[in-house]
């Protein structure tokens, strides 16, 4: 049976054409450490992990490369970034769309005595952007929040909020795991305070790599969660102040930076507006194809408008998991099911506990495995 991959919101299948060997290339023919050794192959290294800085800075059009710091993912950008600012008695606001790798640290934090609101978001997972404004007390110290949807694909309007956090000087941070490589995202243009990105999703490269962009002002106050070595400074026992060693202690995934340099290079050539565009292609055709389902619910925006291409659908007669065991296993189609890590989205969108069946394109997918993928949700439905 043929299989079709549809859980690019999960991770992206197939990644970046000769990832694997990109990766390969390193760990076979080069395979040592940055920032440490004097000899030549330590340059080389460096040299591939400057240009993966550099690839990221203009995809994200943010120039200080020594900003863009690689973590393992986005999950522990959010991490260092939430986990490292806020502290007892600060605020901090959310959505109510977003994932666990934002809400999660933010629990914790609440433990010790961090406080946070989120701004509602309606069924369509939409933020109610005027109840933005009234959530900001003196003790607001940071916006964080996601770009789109993970569980159904909704844009958040970041341009609006960033100009609102702009004008109360608080810092906004944007997850970015569903759009980086996907659309366009001006850091400097929106006035963020720090990007988090993942590098296996969108940028089609491995997992294990991603990284945040963070500007001076917002990394000054922003304690290091992981202290060690750094191949600077090693008369000190405490932290370098310079960036990104700063957030960068301990070996890196190195193989992985190669991988996403060949990524980065791979989307830099086919251009993020003809991957934006075929993504957008199959999901019209996905949406058109099972709108007109009664047994189904289109769930966060039902149209093409404000999305990106993932796709929730409620089975209303049928258990969801059910249905995603069923498209495996008789359709050769992958999806995911449940709650996507995102119970207080799945609350907003009134899709809590049931949850749904993600459906996730990406720009390797063809119009002809979409409408397979329509059949047998029409059969299964
Ligand atoms: N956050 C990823 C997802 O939505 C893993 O599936």
């Amino acid at each position: 049976m043929e299989t079709i991959y549809l859980d690019n919101g999960a991770t992206s299948f197939p990644k970046a054409p000769g990832l694997g060997q990109a990766m390969a290339d390193y760990l076979d023919n080069n395979g040592v450490n940055i920032n440490r050794g004097s000899y030549q192959a330590a340059a080389s290294a460096a040299n591939g992990v400057l240009e993966t800085r550099e690839l990221l800075g203009e995809l994200f059009h943010y120039r200080k490369e020594s900003h863009i710091i690689f973590s393992a993912g986005v999950t522990q950008s959010l991490n260092l970034i939430i986990k490292g600012l806020l502290k007892p008695g600060d605020h901090c606001i959310v959505s109510a769309m977003e994932h666990n790798g934002v809400m999660r640290p933010l629990v914790q934090m609440a433990a010790k005595g961090v406080t946070f609101d989120r701004v509602p978001c309606d069924r369509r997972g939409r933020l109610v952007l005027t109840g933005l404004e009234e959530l900001f007390r003196p003790n607001t110290k940071l916006v964080v929040m996601l770009h789109a949807s993970n569980v159904c694909g909704t844009l958040m309007p970041i341009a609006k909020v960033a100009k609102i956090c702009r004008e109360k000087a608080v810092p906004f941070v944007l997850d970015a795991a569903q759009t980086a490589g996907h659309i366009d995202i001006n850091m400097e243009e929106l006035g963020l305070a720090a990007l988090c990105f993942p590098g296996h999703k969108g940028l089609m490269g491995p997992g294990g790599i991603g990284g945040m962009i963070v500007t001076p002002s917002l990394a000054a106050e922003l304690e290091p969660l992981v202290a060690g070595g750094t191949g600077s400074h090693s008369e000190s026992e405490e932290m370098p102040p310079e960036l990104p060693e700063r957030f960068e202690a301990g070996t890196m995934n190195i193989a992985g930076i190669f991988g996403l340099r060949h990524s980065l290079q791979f989307i830099k050539n086919q251009s993020l507006e003809a991957i934006h565009h075929k993504e957008m292609i199959l999901t019209a055709c996905f949406l058109d194809g099972v709108k007109r389902m009664d047994s189904i619910r289109i769930v966060g925006e039902p149209g093409m408008a404000n999305r990106m291409a993932v796709v929730s659908l409620d089975f209303l007669n049928r258990d969801n998991s059910e249905v995603a065991f069923q498209l495996a296993e008789q359709y050769g189609i992958m999806t995911r099911s449940g709650l996507q890590c995102a119970p207080s989205a799945h609350k907003s969108l009134g899709t809590f506990p049931q949850g749904t069946v993600r459906f996730s394109f990406s720009y390797f997918n063809t119009e002809e495995q979409i409408d397979k993928a329509v059949e047998a949700v029409r059969a299964l439905a």
